[in-house]
């Protein structure tokens, strides 16, 4: 998969997928990251790429003109499945978007910064419109930081054990089991014995059980989805 992202901070950007297993990734060729600092597409020798909204407000918008010359430029090597604006009001993302993603060849990700982006840009270019949460963050880098490493973590062969991604949190609506490592005993508080005694079919039948428990306590909502 290739993913290409459009910022005015690529600095943001450099350490999320330089470590780990988005590292590793990218080192076996299953995913390309590529940051295109929007300022390259700058309407002046002041490398201007944002200005004031019309009708007043505080708050710099970025401007048309950039962001189309860096989408149709970029357009011109690549195909994309989808053009995503990282954005407050955007859909929510979750497990199901990022599944949904994950099968997909191309993706241009554009982050807005300041107030936004030009409305325009968005009626034009945008297929796509993620939010990372109900807050709001200084820009779109951190949610396409998160985006990316959901995505890419569920491309086929990335994670070492391919099906551990199978067992994630919110894979099936279900939040994942507790988990243990040594030692059995921790200061007195103990492995459940049913993990200590080599039966793959209990396991797998209390592992289920704790992930109901665990999901009607804590995310009913899953549930009724
Ligand atoms: N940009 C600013 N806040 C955001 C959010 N919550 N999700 C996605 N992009 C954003």
């Amino acid at each position: 998969m290739h993913i290409d992202i459009i910022t005015v901070v690529p600095e943001l950007l450099e350490s999320p997928f330089a470590h780990s297993i988005m590292k590793r990734a990218q080192e076996k060729g299953l995913l390309m990251v590529q940051t295109h600092n929007l300022r390259k597409w700058a309407i002046n020798k002041h490398m201007q790429v944002d200005d004031y909204q019309f009708g007043g407000g505080a708050g710099m918008v970025l401007m048309p003109e950039p962001l189309a010359n860096a989408i149709d430029e970029l357009q011109k090597n690549r195909k994309y499945d989808q053009i995503i604006y990282m954005t407050p009001d955007g859909a929510r993302f979750n497990q199901q978007a990022a599944n949904q993603l994950s099968l997909q060849e191309n993706l241009l990700i554009i982050c807005g910064h300041y107030k936004g982006i030009d409305e325009r840009i968005r009626e034009q270019y945008i297929t796509m419109e993620i939010s990372v949460g109900d807050y709001v963050l200084s820009g779109g880098e951190l949610a396409a930081a998160i985006v990316v490493d959901a995505i890419g973590r569920l491309i086929p062969g990335v994670l070492n054990d391919e099906t551990s991604a199978l067992f994630d949190s919110f894979q099936d609506n279900l939040l994942a089991p507790p988990v243990y490592t040594r030692p059995a005993d921790f200061r007195g508080s103990k492995v459940p014995e049913i993990l200590t005694q080599g039966d793959p079919k209990k396991v797998e039948d209390w592992r289920f059980e704790q992930s109901l428990q665990r999901t009607k306590e804590r995310r009913p909502d899953l549930l009724d989805e």
